[in-house]
C-alpha cells in the first residue's frame, strides 16, 4: 500500500482511536511502563515516540522525563497529532510537540535523541526494516529503543483470530475481519452486552 493510502486510512480511524484513548491507555498500562522503563525514559531524556497515534504514552513520557526533557510524537495522520496537542494541552504538558510523517522517512536529525518509542506501531508499517534503521539513525550512540508489538497470529487471541478471518472468542457475532475500527466496534458491543447481563443479573 502507498504512503498515502496509509495516511488516508490512518485519517479516517483517528477520531474513533482518540475516543477510546482512555481504555486503550488502561489497556496498555503495564506494557506501557514496561517499554518506557526499557527505553530508559528518565528525567531530562530527550524521547521520540513513533507512531504516536493519540498519545497516552506520550504523555507517560512527557511525565517521565520532566521539565528538562522533551518528547516529539511521531505520526503519519495529522489528525492523530491534532489529539495529542489537545492531550497534552489538557494535561498542562508543555515539553511535547508533534511531527507529521511517516515512520520510514523520519525527518529529525541525526543522533538526537536519548530514546525511541513505538507503541502498537511497528508491526503496521508497511517498511518495518527501513523504519528500524531511521529509529536508529535518530538515536545518540548510547540511545535506547523499546517496542510493543502484537506477538504471532497464532499465540494472539484477539489479532490471530481476524488474521484467520474468524471472530475472536466473544466476537463471534463478528463477520468480516480487519481494521482496527471493526476491532473496537467489536468489543464495544460485546462490552454492552456484558453490562447488560450484569444488570440483569443484579435485579
Ligand atoms: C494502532 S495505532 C497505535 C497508536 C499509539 N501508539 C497507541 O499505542 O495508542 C497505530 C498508529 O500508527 C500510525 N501509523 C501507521 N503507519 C504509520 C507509518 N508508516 N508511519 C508512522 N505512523 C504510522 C497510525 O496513524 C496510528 O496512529
Amino acid at each position: 500500500m502507498q504512503t498515502a493510502d496509509i495516511r488516508a486510512q490512518w485519517e479516517g480511524a483517528a477520531t474513533g482511536w482518540a475516543r477510546w484513548e482512555a481504555t486503550i491507555a488502561t489497556w496498555m498500562e503495564p506494557a506501557t511502563e514496561a517499554m518506557l522503563a526499557m527505553a530508559g525514559v528518565d528525567a531530562g531524556a530527550r524521547v521520540l515516540d513513533v507512531a504516536c497515534g493519540a498519545g497516552s504514552q506520550t504523555l507517560r513520557a512527557a511525565q517521565r522525563v520532566g521539565t528538562q526533557g522533551h518528547v516529539v510524537a511521531s505520526d503519519i495522520a495529522d489528525t492523530m497529532l491534532h489529539h495529542v496537542q489537545e492531550n497534552a494541552r489538557a494535561a498542562g504538558l508543555t515539553n511535547v510537540t508533534t511531527l507529521a510523517g511517516a515512520a520510514e522517512d523520519l525527518a529529525v536529525a541525526a543522533e538526537s535523541f536519548d530514546a525511541v518509542i513505538c507503541r502498537l506501531g511497528l508491526m503496521l508499517f508497511s517498511d518495518p526494516a527501513k523504519a528500524l534503521l531511521a529509529v536508529r539513525r535518530a538515536l545518540q550512540p548510547r540511545g535506547k529503543v523499546a517496542v510493543v508489538v502484537f506477538t504471532t497470529p497464532a499465540a494472539n487471541n484477539v489479532y490471530g483470530p481476524i488474521h484467520a478471518n474468524t471472530a475472536p472468542p466473544g466476537w463471534e457475532d463478528a463477520t468480516s475481519a480487519g481494521t482496527t475500527r471493526d476491532l473496537l466496534a467489536w468489543r464495544s458491543r460485546r462490552d454492552r452486552a456484558l453490562v447488560r447481563r450484569q444488570r440483569l443479573r443484579g435485579r
